[in-house]
């Protein structure tokens, strides 16, 4: 599967098959994260990997009782080490770099048949609790990961090229 396929393929999943996740399908989808790129290469991601069913039922409750939460086989907890390093931009380096290593890991898993949904429905304070993340670090998205249980709903609408980019200057 070429890189637009994947794209074009992937979509929230929220709702898992009872199936688990091969251990070396999971490894090549954390590849991808691992080979993101990040603001000069500061890496701060940190991944969670969360398999256990209690676990995944408190992240779920955390999660604003969103239920896939606790019935997908795996949930990622997606951190960030260091987030005090703004770039000169004025933007935070931190949430960019985990949010293109997640990106990765979506294409990566609709590549191996498999499902995500972001979750940025949480409390961050309750999901730091549940997982013992460390104060100054912080915990930018969780990520679900399974088997679809079911088939892709019809595509959701996007907005056209011609309301979203704009040539040599800002138009309206
Ligand atoms: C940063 C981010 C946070 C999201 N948080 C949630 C969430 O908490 N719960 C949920 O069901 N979907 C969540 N989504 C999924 C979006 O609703 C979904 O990507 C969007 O509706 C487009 O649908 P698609 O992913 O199927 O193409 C999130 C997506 C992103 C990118």
């Amino acid at each position: 599967m070429d890189v637009a396929e994947a794209v074009k393929k992937r979509y929230s999943v929220r709702e898992y098959l009872d199936k688990p996740v091969p251990e070396e399908k999971l490894i090549l989808i954390l590849e991808t994260a691992r080979l993101a790129p990040s603001a000069s290469n500061r890496q701060e991601w940190r991944f969670i990997v969360v398999k256990d069913k209690e676990i995944k039922n408190k992240l779920m409750q955390a999660a604003k009782g969103q239920k896939f939460v606790s019935q997908a086989p795996i949930v990622i907890a997606c951190c960030a080490t260091d987030t005090t390093h703004i770039m000169s931009c004025g933007q935070p380096s931190y949430v960019i770099d985990v949010t293109i290593a997640v990106d990765h890991m979506t294409l990566k898993a609709t590549e191996e048949g498999l499902g995500t949904c972001w979750i940025g429905a949480f409390n961050e304070d309750k999901v730091k609790k549940i997982l013992q993340v460390p104060k100054g670090v912080r915990v930018v998205e969780l990520l679900t990961l399974g088997y679809p249980a079911s088939e892709p709903p019809p595509r959701k609408n996007r907005k056209n090229l011609n309301e979203i980019i704009m040539y040599e200057r800002w138009s309206s």
